[in-house]
């Protein structure tokens, strides 16, 4: 009997041996969030107060970056909000491995072109706030990956095309603003 409580932990260790290794390799870190975060930056074409330009800095942590909040057990990047900095420019799809990623609020600038894809990828969102951006295109179904969105806002946007039924399989999903949009047909 004494030898079986060896088992257990052995088990353990020879299977992180054998997985721990092969998952190192796919492993994101705080340079995957700057790497987002720094692109993110260099398709802002237009940035009046300065903002982005002098605070976004790689002589200091990502974490002291203006509109940018980092958890404090991880020390990845939780909360991004860039909400009435005047900001002009595209979202990049770097934006998808922000992988800790809860809060997203850049409502209120002028943002253009269409939502990324890899905007999907963002698993833990909580909140997603894109409110009077002037997006266009089509909402992708692939949010409906996003199960733990509370609140999706989406209000003063040129999106069109149909609101995907995806959306309906958000079972944590409390706030829906879709206002002032140019969808056409009904809720599929
Ligand atoms: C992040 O991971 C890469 C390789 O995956 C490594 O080169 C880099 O030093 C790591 N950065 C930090 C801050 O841990
Ligand atoms: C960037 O802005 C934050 C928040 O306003 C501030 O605490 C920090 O000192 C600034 N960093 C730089 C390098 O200007
Ligand atoms: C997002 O931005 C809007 C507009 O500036 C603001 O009213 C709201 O409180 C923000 N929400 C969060 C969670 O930061
Ligand atoms: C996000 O930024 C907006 C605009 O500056 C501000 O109203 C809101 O309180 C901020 N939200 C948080 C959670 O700091
Ligand atoms: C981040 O995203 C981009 C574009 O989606 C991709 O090319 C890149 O390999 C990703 N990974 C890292 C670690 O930056
Ligand atoms: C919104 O986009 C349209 C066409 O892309 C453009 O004509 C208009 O000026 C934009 N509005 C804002 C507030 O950026």
């Amino acid at each position: 009997m004494a030898k079986i409580g060896f088992l257990p932990p052995l088990i353990f260790l020879v299977l992180f041996a054998i997985f721990g290794t092969t998952l190192s390799v796919n492993a994101t870190n705080i340079s995957t969030d700057q790497s987002a975060l720094l692109a993110l930056k260099s398709h802002i074409t237009h940035d009046p107060h300065n903002l982005l330009a002098t605070n976004w800095s790689t002589s200091t942590s990502v974490c002291n970056w203006i509109g940018v909040t980092c958890g404090s057990k991880h020390h990845r990047v939780t909360s991004l909000n860039l909400s009435r900095m005047d900001l002009t420019g595209t979202i990049q799809p770097y934006l998808g491995n922000l992988s800790f990623l809860a809060w997203l609020n850049i409502s209120y600038n002028s943002f253009y072109g269409s939502l990324p894809l890899e905007l999907a990828n963002l698993h833990r969102l909580k909140y997603l706030n894109f409110g009077y951006i002037n997006f266009t295109g089509v909402i992708p179904s692939t949010l409906g990956n996003l199960l733990k969105l509370e609140r999706l806002i989406l209000h003063d946007n040129n999106l069109k095309g149909q609101i995907p039924i995806t959306i309906g399989s958000l079972s944590n999903l409390k706030q829906l603003n879709l206002d002032y949009n140019s969808f056409t047909g009904s809720v599929s």
